[in-house]
């Protein structure tokens, strides 16, 4: 089996490469084909993955290519983990935003809709090679905002790619050890959009713990979205919200956070990173020890303005370790190339199973999958709180795919505009003036009539 890995030069490619080989079973991934454009990225990565396999004698060989039609033609499975405009681009879809006061972030607000709008473009070009050159592969895509750009591309390749996120896994992994239950044995009731779901049940043997989490001061802030969040909240909401729901229910803090902080996240993975890429560069250096030590950095300050705002202390050791993207994705595959049925969070079409979203919409909820692919599961209904922000930010989203694939400037205006987040139209405006004017890869917008 092919697995092909676009973004192949990317800091998380060990992850998925340790998941697979640590995978004995039949029908496990035996060639991987990384594909990225810069080959120093692919060198690097590379060095590590070969440490990796040292001692494994039928590790799964790795070649690559800055080929994209070689890479994905003949492909079994294609995850897709690109990143447009590096982390240069990431800290200035933050810091534009930030300087106009408004959410500075990777996938939520303002700096979401510019890097989906850099985004969009290439994936949809991936999607269409993809279909052409690879009609029978799945395509996994962890590329952010994935649940946009998921949807961007389910246009060429219908229900073939799924988007994933580890977050709400992570969730409920969190809160059955909060529970002392095992997440093995449950049932989640999760429904949203990526980023921007709720945890509704957690149900063991028929039974929704739930209530009972929520009634347990001490539990419930033991582990970090009761620490975000804080009790009150929570028991006021009746859910667990995705971590990323505190940008919008303590956004002026997170804001304030944010502008406060020496530097953003894009920023400082910038930083870090390089030091990683040039380092490997040094003859002899140790790959997967200078790779681990950056990766635990990197971990540690994963949200740390949002807790340092809401004076949530430390993330828990052990919730660093994650769920695991790279885990969600093994499962995922290995359930469609075995024919083994599983039941996953995934970012789907949703056929129906979020009302009041239409069937083309791509949602994040708990879905069967086995060879046919993923198909969501009918949940609860969503509260009309949810409802509200889903259906608004889902506005948002269609409007930057539009932008994205039409080069309509007022749609790119209506995104920032209307997004939840974004206080003014006259903001929205100097947002979209920002972004064309500091981040590249936004060009195709310049040329469209003003609005
Ligand atoms: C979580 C999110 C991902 C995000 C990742 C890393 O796992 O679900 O979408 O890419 O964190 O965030 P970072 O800020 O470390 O790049
Ligand atoms: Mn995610």
């Amino acid at each position: 089996m092919r697995l092909t890995i676009l973004g192949g030069g990317g800091f998380r490619v060990p992850l998925v490469y340790r998941a697979l080989l640590a995978d004995r079973g039949p029908g496990r991934v035996t060639h991987v084909t990384l594909h990225d454009l810069d080959p120093r990225r692919l060198d690097a990565i590379v060095k590590v993955l070969r440490e990796q396999a040292s001692g494994h004698d039928d590790a799964p060989t790795v070649d690559v290519t800055t080929d994209l039609d070689v890479a994905v033609a003949g492909a079994d499975f294609v995850f897709s983990a690109i990143r447009v405009g590096g982390l240069a681009g990431r800290a200035a879809d933050e810091r534009v935003a930030l300087e106009l006061g408004v959410l500075g972030q990777e996938t939520v607000g303002a700096g979401g809709i510019a890097y989906g709008l850099r985004t969009i473009p290439v994936a949809v070009d991936i999607a269409r090679r993809i279909a052409r050159l690879a009609p029978e592969a799945w395509v996994i895509n962890f590329t952010n905002p994935a649940g946009v750009v998921t949807e961007a591309m389910s246009h060429h390749l219908g229900d073939r790619v799924i988007g994933i996120c580890d977050s709400p896994v992570g969730l409920g992994r969190r809160a059955c050890g909060a529970l002392g239950v095992d997440p093995g044995q449950t049932w989640f009731d999760y429904a949203g959009l990526n980023h921007l779901g709720w945890l509704r049940a957690i149900r063991v043997g028929g039974v929704d713990m739930l209530p009972r989490l929520l009634a347990d001061e001490d539990a419930l802030t033991s582990f970090e979205e009761g620490k975000l969040f804080g009790a009150d909240w929570l028991r006021s909401l009746g859910a667990l919200p995705n971590e990323y729901l505190h940008y919008y229910y303590f956004n002026r803090e997170a804001v304030a956070g944010a502008r406060a902080a020496e530097q953003t996240r894009g920023a400082f993975l910038l930083d870090q990173q390089s030091r990683f890429y040039e380092r490997m560069e040094t003859p002899g250096a140790p790959a997967f020890a200078t790779w681990d030590a950056t990766r635990l950095e990197r971990e540690v300050t994963y949200m740390a303005e949002n807790r340092e705002a809401v004076d949530a202390g430390e993330r828990n050791s052990c919730d660093l370790d994650s769920g695991g993207y790279e885990k969600v994705a093994l499962a995922l595959m290995r359930a469609i190339a075995l024919d083994e049925r599983a039941t996953l969070i995934l970012n789907v079409r949703g056929r129906g199973a979020l009302r009041p979203l239409d069937d083309d919409a791509v949602v994040e909820t708990n879905c069967h999958v086995d060879a046919n692919g993923a198909r969501p599961i009918i949940g609860e209904p969503l509260p009309d709180h949810a409802v509200g922000l889903v259906t608004a930010v889902k506005a948002v989203e269609r409007d930057t795919i539009r932008a994205a694939t039409t080069g309509d400037r007022a749609a790119a205006l209506r995104a920032f505009a209307l997004h939840p987040l974004v206080d003014s139209v006259a903001v929205a405006r100097r947002l979209l003036d920002g972004y064309l004017a500091d981040v590249p890869g936004l060009d195709y917008l310049q040329g469209a009539a003003r609005v």
